[in-house]
Order: C-alpha cells, then sequence, then structure tokens
C-alpha cells in the first residue's frame, strides 16, 4: 500500500529517534521512497550517515549544505511528498508547528507541506499531558494532521505511562490505512449534529444529559477518512476535533438549530446524532438564583426539533438521518420517529444494551429504512459502528 509512496520522515530529538531507523526501514520496506529531514538536536540523537545509507538519499538538516553552499528548498519538498511523518516529535517541535515558528528545515518543510501530516509524539509523561502540550496537540489537529498517539509504557526518564512513540510496525499501518482508505465520498458534503444541549437556567446552572459525542465524532471521523467534506455541529463535549473536520460549537437546542439549519441546504447528507434537550426554561435568570426555603418552579417550554424541521425542507437527493434512543417499544418508537421527521433512515440504539450508553465506547444498533427493512448489528466499538452506518449509506447511494 505504501508503494511509491514520497515520504519526508522528520526526526527530532527525542531518545526514541533511534527507533526512527526502523521505521525509515519499515516504510523502504513497504515500497515507500523515504526522505529524512532532521532538526539539528535530532542529530545528537541518531547520526545522517546510518539513516542515508538507509534511505539512499541525503539527510537533510540545514537550509544550505556547509560545504557546497547548495541550498535546500523546503518549498520544493513539501510539494515532493505524499505525506509528512514526523516520528518522533518533541514537544518542541510540536509546539513549533502549531504556531509556525520556523527556525529549522523541518518546521519549514511542514509549513510548505501540501500532503498529509501524520505526528507520532515522543516525550516522558509529565510533558505529554502537560495542558500546554495538549493545547498545541489539538491545535495540530484542528489543522487537520493526524496525531498517532504515543503508546503507554516505560519511558526512558524511569517514569511509567502515556508517552512512548508508537512502535514503527503500527505507525507504518496507519499510513497504509490512510492511502487504502476509499475516498468513496470525495465531493461530498456531510452535516453531522453531536453532543448534548445545555440548555440554560441561569449563569451557573443548566439542563443537559450525559451524551460524550463520541457516536457522532466517530462518524464525522470515518466520512472525512472517506474523502468527505465533514460539518461537525457540535454541544459542549471535551472530545478533540476529528481531522479534516470543519467543527461548529454550540450550547443550546436553539443554537444547534441555527447551525444545523444554516448548513443543511448545502449538504448531501446530513446525520443528527445530538442528544438535544426537548425542553429549555422559559427564561434564563441574568444572575444566580439564591436559595430559598420555598418550593421553585421551573417552567420549561419545547425546544425546536432539529432533525424534522431538516425533514422539511430536505429535497430530494439529500439523505437524511437520525438516532433514536428508546427504553420502551423501541422499534415501534423509532419507526414513529423517522416518520414524524422524514428521515431516510434511522439508528435505534437501546438504552436496555448493557455496555451500550452514553459515554460508553461501544455501541449497538439497528438500522430501520424508509421502507421498513430492519438491518442489526451486533455490539461494536462506535468507531467499528460509524463504518456499518457509512457502508448503509454508501448502499443508498449503491456504490
Ligand atoms: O424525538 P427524539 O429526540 O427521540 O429524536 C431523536 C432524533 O432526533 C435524533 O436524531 C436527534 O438528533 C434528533 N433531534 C433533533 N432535535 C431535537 C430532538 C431530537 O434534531 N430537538
Amino acid at each position: 500500500m505504501l508503494k511509491n509512496k514520497k515520504i519526508i520522515l522528520g526526526i527530532t530529538g527525542s531518545i526514541a529517534a533511534y527507533k526512527a531507523v526502523y521505521l525509515a526501514r519499515t516504510l523502504i520496506k513497504r515500497g515507500a521512497e523515504v526522505q529524512v529531514v532532521i532538526t539539528p538536536s535530532g542529530k545528537e540523537f541518531i547520526t545522517p550517515v546510518t539513516l542515508s545509507s538507509l534511505t539512499q538519499k541525503p539527510v537533510i538538516s540545514e537550509f544550505f549544505t556547509a560545504n557546497t553552499g547548495e541550498w535546500h528548498s523546503h518549498v520544493d519538498l513539501g510539494l515532493w511528498a505524499d505525506a509528512m511523518l514526523i516520528a518522533p516529535a518533541t514537544a518542541s517541535t510540536i509546539a513549533k508547528m502549531a504556531n509556525g515558528v520556523a527556525d529549522n528545515m523541518l518546521i519549514t518543510t511542514y509549513l510548505s507541506a501540501r500532503a498529509p501530516v501524520f505526528v507520532a509524539p515522543a516525550m516522558d509523561f509529565d510533558m505529554y499531558r502537560h495542558p500546554s502540550t495538549r493545547r498545541n496537540l489539538e491545535l495540530l489537529r484542528s489543522y487537520g494532521n493526524h496525531i498517532i498517539e504515543p503508546a503507554e509504557g516505560a519511558l526512558a526518564s524511569g517514569l511509567e505511562g502515556k508517552g512512548r512513540m508508537e512502535e514503527p510496525e503500527k505507525i507504518a499501518d496507519e499510513l497504509e490505512r490512510f492511502f487504502s482508505a476509499s475516498k468513496s465520498f470525495f465531493g461530498k458534503k456531510v452535516m453531522i449534529t453531536a453532543g448534548p444541549t445545555y440548555e440554560k437556567i441561569d449563569p451557573v446552572r443548566f439542563i443537559g444529559n450525559y451524551s460524550s459525542g463520541k457516536m457522532g465524532y466517530a462518524i464525522a471521523t470515518a466520512f472525512a477518512s472517506r474523502g468527505a467534506e465533514v460539518t461537525l455541529i457540535s454541544g459542549p463535549v471535551t472530545l478533540p476535533t476529528p481531522a479534516g473536520v470543519k467543527r461548529i460549537d454550540v450550547e443550546s437546542a436553539k443554537e444547534m438549530y441555527k447551525a444545523a439549519t444554516e448548513n443543511f441546504p448545502d449538504s448531501d447528507i446530513a446525520v443528527m446524532c445530538a442528544a438535544v434537550a426537548d425542553f429549555a426554561p422559559e427564561q434564563t435568570n441574568a444572575t444566580k438564583i439564591k436559595r430559598g426555603n420555598a418550593d421553585m418552579m421551573l417552567k420549561l417550554i419545547p425546544n425546536p426539533d432539529i432533525a424534522a424541521s431538516l425533514g422539511q425542507i430536505k429535497k430530494p437527493g439529500q439523505i437524511l438521518a437520525g438516532f433514536a434512543l428508546e427504553s420502551d417499544n423501541e422499534e415501534e418508537n423509532a419507526r414513529h420517529k423517522l416518520e414524524k421527521k422524514n428521515l431516510d433512515f434511522i439508528v435505534l440504539n437501546s438504552l436496555a444494551d448493557k455496555g451500550a450508553c452514553f459515554g460508553g465506547d461501544n455501541n449497538k444498533i439497528t438500522i430501520i429504512s424508509r421502507t421498513g427493512e430492519k438491518t442489526s448489528y451486533p455490539m461494536k466499538s462506535k468507531s467499528a459502528v460509524a463504518d456499518d452506518i457509512i457502508t448503509y449509506i454508501s448502499g443508498i447511494y449503491g456504490k
């Protein structure tokens, strides 16, 4: 799968740089052409001679070759590549990438690269979990870079925890997966709602629910990896933005309704995954409600039904899908919602299925079609469930 793929391997100053030798060899064995770009501190850990003899190419580190004065064009290099992989990526390099601090050849190449970028962090446990590193990785994700999460285990510092660079074979697998994923939704615009909504009672209190957003985010990730242009309208969640996805953050059902109705006319497919609050307080108190001894009444009024509103303006050719989470009369209720909201299909997940609930990593679904056909799937990870839903939609398109 990596045959003839041109890969820039960026190596930085981490003890894990020794693994980059195996990584270069693994990529080459799988058919890739590898050009190493190493930072000055990377050279303290691994010699360019080892890398150039492996890759059969001179290792690039400086803007100029010292003795010949030859200039290395980071722009040409950036355009040459089918992928750029920075492994190991130190906290310092990640920070420079996040902020565009172009003070070495690797960062200038990164800024010039149009190809997909993969980043395999390697650092000490405490550095990895520091808010600064978390924020920088989040920024890289928002640029569409793919983060290959470090593994857990013994670290060079003697500490145990997350921070070890992922193993070379697994990194190569990740690149292979990227190149092999069919781009069957290329050119399609997909809108997804995800997560809960918060309905404000006063400045510090709200009505919400336990939705984690994981299912919707998994669907967004799966669509993006198949080439779709994805807009993710997200309620308050703690999840990172999937690579290459445009995220619109909202809080209340009304805000979600506004974003969804604005984006829907331009979408080919909409998957309504959000757990939208059905009611909101009629009034939001401007100041914090004080404790008192009398009973308190909170008047709730219905929120707009986003899915149903989109169902009303749906044009021929647009696909609109919804979710149903039921505790009783599951199928009957789901079929009723499918009709009422004018959906093309509904994904039923049951509260009765243990382990397949809000916040979990797994889900067990049944898809009910417009014509009433039912397809049931076993319990799977939410990313595998997302794949099933996308395969189902491919079937609608006859792909
Ligand atoms: O009616 P119920 O809330 O059970 O319907 C669930 C489906 O409708 C989900 O797809 C959910 O995202 C969507 N929905 C919505 N707006 C609401 C309520 C639900 O889009 N106000």
